[in-house]
């Protein structure tokens, strides 16, 4: 299970130290379902409330990818793509043979993007899930203009075989469409938003067609789930919450969330969205960044340890590492690398966490940290949990609504009318 380590930052805290009557509170309203934004609290149940059918369908459909294509073509942006990236990069970043490759579009509106992914498909045969809970976002619903083509040039009057639809169950352009055309569809559910939607089809089909034990995670998360209702201070979601909120009352506005495996980078990213749209209302909220270590330590470490001290930083390791690499004997030692010869990579890794973690203490940086059991499933699984329960406690102890997004229309409303779309 997850585990939370506030060693790091209690040096940090006022005497009175994280208000854990405030996280309980909010975890009482959170399970009631009695605060803003309840209507989107359905997250806390998706993995149990799953139907065995829908997750039959979803890997019969992934079966059914993995089957006859080389490539899973992926378009979402935000909620819809963020989750089912981070999943398949931290659990599977390099495909197995057999393993379709899956691309990622409409999270963005490059020609150039959109081009070196096309070409990089080249002749493969390919499938799409076009993934929109409202089914009105422009950034997918143009790449899906461009894929949709490419299918119909290619399979002709079989192209709809390859469209899987993943969209509201009765509303949007989306869903019409689909429902037009015949696509086999997933439904985002409506009491679910779509930063908060990885463990629904949303994030399961992509993850199954990578080749992600998908009934794994969602076993797993039923558990993880169950273990974090627990309501005391020994709830690692209440631990983390109360503690940055604590700590965002002392001054720390920013918090970066670290991880010495490169593969977390776009878990970071899901992190990032789910956090920063989440609490970042009201003129108020916890900033999020992310750092990839210990790559970034030779570039932002400078003004990590040494510049304005507003910065938190929570650290995400894996207990166990997925491989043994020790360190070369070198003859002669010309590089006099040799006192570290036979000894473990994953060791050497892990000395220098503790010492970057004692140099950014001894700096002025509060220190957070989040350990999970391994790199597979049940770590992932645990993760997602672990950080949308968080989430929506650290929001609810801000005062904000944590499942709403005002915020994201304003620049909506600008581009469209810029655009010339009729009626803006
Ligand atoms: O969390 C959210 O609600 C957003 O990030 C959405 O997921 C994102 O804007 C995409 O929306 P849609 O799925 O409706 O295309």
């Amino acid at each position: 299970m997850i585990k939370v380590d506030l060693s790091g930052a209690t040096h940090f805290f006022e005497a009175a130290g994280p208000d854990y009557a405030s996280a309980a509170a909010a975890h009482r309203v959170l399970a009631e379902k009695s605060g803003p934004g309840a209507e989107f609290t359905g997250w806390l149940e998706l993995p149990r409330r799953i139907k065995k059918t829908e997750l039959k369908g979803i890997l019969s459909a992934a079966a059914k990818i993995r089957g006859r294509s080389k490539a899973l073509v992926v378009i979402g942006i935000g909620g819809s793509y963020l989750g089912a990236r981070g999943a398949i990069e931290l659990l599977r970043p390099l495909p197995g043979s057999g393993d379709p490759r899956v691309f990622f579009v409409g999270n963005g509106l490059s020609p150039d993007y959109l081009t070196d992914i096309l070409t990089q498909l080249g002749d493969d045969d390919f499938d799409v899930n076009v993934i929109s809970k409202s089914g009105t976002t422009l950034e997918p619903a143009v790449a899906f203009r461009f894929f949709r083509g490419l299918l119909e040039k290619k399979y002709g009057s079989a192209a709809k075989r390859h469209i899987f639809a993943t969209t509201d169950s009765s509303r949007g352009v989306l869903r019409t469409m689909a429902d037009a055309e015949g696509w086999e569809c997933f439904v985002v559910p409506g009491d679910v938003g779509g930063r908060y939607s990885v463990l629904s089809a949303v994030g399961l089909l992509p993850m199954a067609v990578a080749g992600i034990d998908v009934k794994a995670v969602v076993n797993c998360a039923i558990d993880a789930f169950s273990a974090m209702d627990l309501r005391s201070p020994e709830n690692p979601a209440w631990q983390y919450a109360a503690a940055r909120q604590h700590l965002y009352s002392r001054g720390y506005k920013i918090e970066i969330l670290a991880c010495y495996e490169p593969s977390f980078r776009f878990m970071a990213e899901w992190w990032k969205q789910l956090y920063g749209e989440s609490e970042g209302k009201n003129g108020i909220g916890i900033f999020p960044a992310s750092v990839e270590y210990t790559a970034d330590l030779h570039s932002m470490g400078q003004y990590i340890q040494d510049g304005p001290r507003t910065l938190m930083e929570t650290v995400v390791s894996f207990e166990k590492a997925r491989t043994s690499v020790p360190v070369p004997f070198g003859m002669g030692d010309p590089d006099g690398l040799n006192y570290l010869a036979g000894r473990d990579l994953a060791d050497v890794c892990r000395v220098a966490r503790d010492a970057v973690k004692a140099a950014h203490i001894s700096g002025g940086v509060p220190n957070l940290a989040v350990s999970a059991p391994a790199r597979d499933e049940q770590g992932f699984a645990e993760l997602v949990a672990f950080f949308e329960l968080s989430c929506a406690l650290s929001g609810y102890m801000s005062g904000v609504n944590p499942f709403d997004q005002p915020g994201v229309e304003a620049y909506k409303k600008n581009m469209f009318k810029m655009l010339g779309k009729p009626g803006t």
